[in-house]
């Protein structure tokens, strides 16, 4: 059999990442270790019981700790507009089981790569804040992490201002950190999320499987797109879950290797990851950013995970 990834969940769930989380529950190819939450779609509270609810429904039990309430600097900025008041609105989830861990998000993340035999998968789905803090107080530990892989950013622009994707805009100072860490980065951007949609006749297929977890996801979805279809999508823009797929599934995507810069500083552009496309930087790539897709077979593997639930529910 072959080895098992181990992998950290850092979101801020959400709808795109608890839907990413259901993936990564469901293949295989992971040995999650732990859950870790951070502030963003809504505050540090909201996001976190959503974790602690989700990872009931996905019979997840690993342990789960909360990050900082607010970014590195700055203000929170939260998207109850894409998420609702819960941050996670729509089907009704199960109570918490698991309580969370009497220590921080990174120091959780710490605690995995010291007691890891193998290099360890982050996979952060919300602000970087938690993965900036674990870089910056133990520097030791970068050689325990595989690759941090991020949704965020744009190379073309943003999606919540013109230059700048929630994700960095909530916390640029912490991508920074994670950019310049020297350990490898996948960038999932809105390059490519934004081409991962889900349409209304392919989340049908997933209510149509009959499980909890599935009946669950098409809820999410019917919940989610709401809003997308006021802003003019015709698909669910699952961007969360190619965080997950570009791990395993690389030959699902198009990556570009680049020198990639975050604007901190500018008047109107804070929050937006500048790539140095012409190379007068002259410096080496920094991260690997997906750009394209192959969305039907991306569609069929979410399919898939959906159905995993069923399976488990026969096993038990
Ligand atoms: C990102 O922002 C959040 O609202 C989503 O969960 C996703 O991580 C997309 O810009
Ligand atoms: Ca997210």
């Amino acid at each position: 059999m072959k080895k098992k990834i181990p992998v950290i969940l850092d979101g801020d769930p959400g709808h795109d990442d608890a839907i990413a989380w259901v993936m990564a529950r469901a293949l295989e190819a992971f040995d999650i270790k732990a859950i870790t939450t951070v502030a963003g779609n809504q505050t540090l509270e909201k996001t976190t019981t959503n974790a602690r609810r989700i990872s009931a429904l996905i019979g997840l039990d690993v342990p789960i700790a909360k990050g900082r309430p607010v970014p590195l600097l700055g203000n929170l900025i939260t998207a109850p507009n894409f998420h609702g008041e819960s941050g996670l609105d729509g089907p009704e989830l199960p109570e918490p089981i698991r309580d969370i861990e009497a220590f921080s998000a990174s120091e959780l993340m710490a605690k995995t790569l010291r007691e890891s035999d193998e290099p360890v998968v982050i996979i952060a789905t919300g602000p970087t804040t938690n993965v900036a803090s674990l870089l910056l107080a133990n520097p030791e530990l970068k050689e325990k992490i595989k690759c941090i892989s991020i949704m965020g950013g744009g190379l073309r622009g943003g999606n919540w201002s013109s230059a700048a994707e929630f994700n960095v805009i909530v916390d640029p100072e912490a991508l920074d950190i994670v950019m310049r860490s020297g350990v490898p980065v996948i960038m999932s951007s809105l390059d490519v999320t934004e081409k991962a949609l889900c349409y209304p006749e392919e989340y049908e297929r997933i209510r149509k499987i009959g499980n909890p977890v599935a009946d669950v996801v098409a809820g999410w979805f019917d919940f989610f797109m709401k809003h997308l279809l006021s802003l003019g999508w015709q698909g669910a823009t699952l961007h969360d879950p190619c965080a997950v797929l570009t791990v395993i599934y690389p030959e699902l995507f198009e990556f570009k290797e680049l020198y990639v810069e975050v604007e901190l500083s500018g008047q109107y552009c804070r929050g937006a990851t500048i790539p140095d496309y012409y190379g007068s930087k002259n410096k080496e790539p920094n991260v690997k950013v997906a750009v394209d897709i192959d969305r039907e077979k991306f569609i069929e593997i979410l399919v898939e995970c959906c159905r995993f639930y069923s399976k488990e529910k026969e096993l038990a």
